[in-house]
């Protein structure tokens, strides 16, 4: 069994947790660890059950959270925890699997695309197999399924279909007659995510339309009124937007000029940061636990306080949930979705999309 958490800590590092007061939990973990990855308290582990090939790029993975993960909401997101040739990195997939399958077989799965130069993507395609265990946060996000009496219309883009997969799915088990279409739009026929899933709703679920728009190269297939049109009572539905940014803003701009207003239209996707950072690193003080830490790059906050086996609270590590804001009590940080320094005083931070510029002193 090959355990991609946190490797066995130094006994420095384990003096410093027995005083640490935020983690009591994880102060056993090393030695749990030892007898049985999955007994670890400061994570939820979970066991690699196995690895499915969906299509060429994309595969699903299905993971045994520990019993005590907490479960979820069909549409919501869960960061993974996973230790890459010594370099602890974390990433935030939607759920494709419904809480049922969860309640029923204690499984769940991530459906996960293949990124262009995406390294923890890139390794869980390549490397990540059955009996791996990682690490599991719990379920975030408020992308949720429709009132059972309202009518519904989905708008995926490729790999944007997993958490309407887990929606779709949750719906189709209720005792609901309200409307629900799914316009779908991918590359190719050899690039539709969970096809045999969605042709199996059509078949058994009457108030389920379903229309797929492919292309037939590598041109992206796009959105246009014509789909929309062809939609009835269009103006009542509730609207879920899943997908490239492109599609989404387009769909948004769409339905709004069809009588859609904003309050209608749900929408999720995340995308890492993209703004170029100025910032050569820094020396970072976490003061409550007293460690001291030097970067020489644009490594965020958060990351550097777990590179140091520190456990801030955190949840979508993309500045979206807010969980992991922490106080700075001196020093300069630069946002990573901005590129704004802050000033240079007391303030609260994000630690997840923080990057320290000098001298920095972080309440944690
Ligand atoms: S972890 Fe969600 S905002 Fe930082």
């Amino acid at each position: 069994m090959r355990s991609l958490m946190p490797q066995t800590p130094s006994l420095h590092w384990l003096g410093k947790q027995l005083f640490n007061r935020d983690d009591p939990a994880g102060f056993f973990d090393p030695l749990l660890e030892q007898l049985n990855p999955m007994w670890i308290r400061q994570y939820t582990p979970a066991r690699v059950e196995a690895v499915v090939t969906e299509t060429a790029d994309t595969k699903t993975f299905v993971l045994r959270p520990a019993s005590r993960w907490t479960g979820f909401e069909a549409g919501q997101h869960v960061t993974l925890g996973l230790e890459i040739n010594g370099v602890r990195r974390h990433r935030t997939f939607s759920l494709s699997s419904t809480p049922a399958q969860w309640s029923r077989s204690g499984t769940v799965t991530l459906t996960i695309k293949r990124l262009p130069g995406g390294l923890v993507t890139n390794w869980m395609h390549d490397e990540l197999a059955a009996g791996d265990i990682l690490s599991l946060g719990n379920a975030f996000g408020d992308f949720r399924v429709p009132a059972d009496d309202e009518p519904a219309l989905y708008i995926a883009g490729g790999s944007g279909i997993t958490p309407i997969l887990s929606q779709l799915e949750t719906l189709a088990s209720r005792e609901r007659s309200a409307p629900v279409t799914l316009l779908y739009f991918v590359r190719s026929q050899a690039d539709i995510i969970g096809a045999e899933r969605l042709y199996t709703l059509r078949q058994r679920w009457p108030e389920f339309a379903l229309t797929i728009v492919t292309g037939d190269g590598p041109q992206p297939v796009h959105l246009d009124d014509s789909h929309l049109m062809a939609i009835p009572g269009l103006a009542q539905r509730r609207c879920y937007l899943c997908g490239p940014g492109g599609l989404m803003t387009l769909a948004q701009t769409l339905l709004n000029a069809r009588g859609v207003d904003d309050e209608r239209i749900e929408q999720t996707f995340f995308a890492p940061p993209t703004v170029a950072i100025d910032s050569q690193g820094g020396r970072v003080h976490f003061s409550k636990s007293d460690v001291r830490i030097q970067s020489t790059d644009d490594t965020a906050l958060l990351d550097l306080a777990e590179s140091a086996r520190l456990s801030p609270r955190h949840g979508c590590r993309m500045g979206i949930c807010h969980q992991c804001s922490c106080r700075k009590t001196s020093g300069t940080v630069v946002n990573r979705l901005t590129g704004q320094p802050s000033g240079p005083g007391e303030e609260t931070i994000q630690l997840c999309i923080s990057v320290p510029r000098g001298e920095v002193e972080i309440q944690l």
